[in-house]
């Protein structure tokens, strides 16, 4: 058995004449929180987008507790546990906050189609049970009041909460979060710290590209910093906050950036 839950192995992947991810190799080892940071345009997204493979690399390779996901669609990636949100909030229209939860057990409800045309009794089982959790984690998040809610009508913060309770709901193995502090407000940002603590807590390792570095330096085991498509450090928080390549790489982000 593999210690990591993840190994990223010598990631490439250009488009048109840009190297957006140039050899990246990283791990996230197993029960770990590892936080993927690192200026706008470094290659995060890419990077996740290459881990669960809405894009094919040019070269390298990825191993999920040891096996390799090369070739997999993205919905069989998901099917084994390695469940991801988007940087910009995805949200189905036309339903309420606790239906938008409830779609993400979709991959976990056993019984077929067959099985619930009839409405069985262990599909309503089923159904309660996840309506149970889908609402303790609303609860955990403070999205309890708002279940009944449209979730479009939800502002942007809680929607992006909303996102992350519907990956929770798909059980996963290991969580990919792209941002999800953006947009979200002081209290909002807690309630995202609190759930990513009870989640790993629970033994789902959880990978998270963010910008926030006080969330960041507060929940992260490992921290791994890419910088223009390369791996540029990567080590616990104490050591990349003090790490003389990373403030740079930063410092001149805030030079040459107005939207970070
Ligand atoms: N589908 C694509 N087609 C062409 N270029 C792309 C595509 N996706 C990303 N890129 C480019 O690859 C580079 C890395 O982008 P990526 O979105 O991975 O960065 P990021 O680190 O997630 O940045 P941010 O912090 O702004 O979200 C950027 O220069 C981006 O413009
Ligand atoms: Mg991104």
């Amino acid at each position: 058995m593999s210690a990591a839950a993840l190994e990223v192995v010598d990631l490439c992947k250009t488009f048109g004449g840009l190297r957006a991810v140039d050899s990246v190799s990283f791990n996230v080892p197993s029960g770990s929180l590892t936080a993927l940071i690192g200026p706008n345009g470094a290659g995060k997204t890419t990077v996740f987008n290459l881990i669960t493979n809405f894009f094919r690399p040019d070269t390298g390779e990825v191993r999920y507790f040891g096996a390799s996901l090369t070739g997999l669609e993205p919905g069989r990636i998901a099917a084994l546990g390695l469940v991801r949100t988007f940087q910009s909030a995805r949200i189905f229209p036309g339903m309420t906050t606790l239906e938008n939860a409830l779609v993400g057990a979709h991959l976990q409800v056993r019984a077929g189609p067959l099985r619930q045309m009839f409405w069985s009794g262990q599909s309503r089982r089923e159904e309660r049970a996840l309506i149970r959790r889908a609402e303790a984690l609303l609860e955990l998040v403070g999205l309890s009041a708002e279940r009944q809610v449209p979730a479009t009508e939800l502002p942007m913060g809680a929607q992006k909460l909303l996102e992350v309770v519907r990956a929770l709901m798909a059980r996963p193995r290991l969580l990919l979060l792209d941002e999800p502090a953006a947009g979200l407000n002081d209290s909002e940002t807690a309630e995202l710290a609190a759930l990513l603590r009870a989640v790993r807590a629970n033994n789902i390792t959880v990978a998270v590209v963010e910008h926030n570095m006080s969330l960041v330096m507060g929940v992260a085991d490992q921290v791994v910093v890419l910088d223009a498509g390369k791996l540029l450090a990567s080590g616990t928080p104490a050591q990349m906050q003090s790490d003389a390549r990373v403030i740079e790489a930063y410092i001149g982000q805030d030079e040459g950036a107005a939207d970070a």
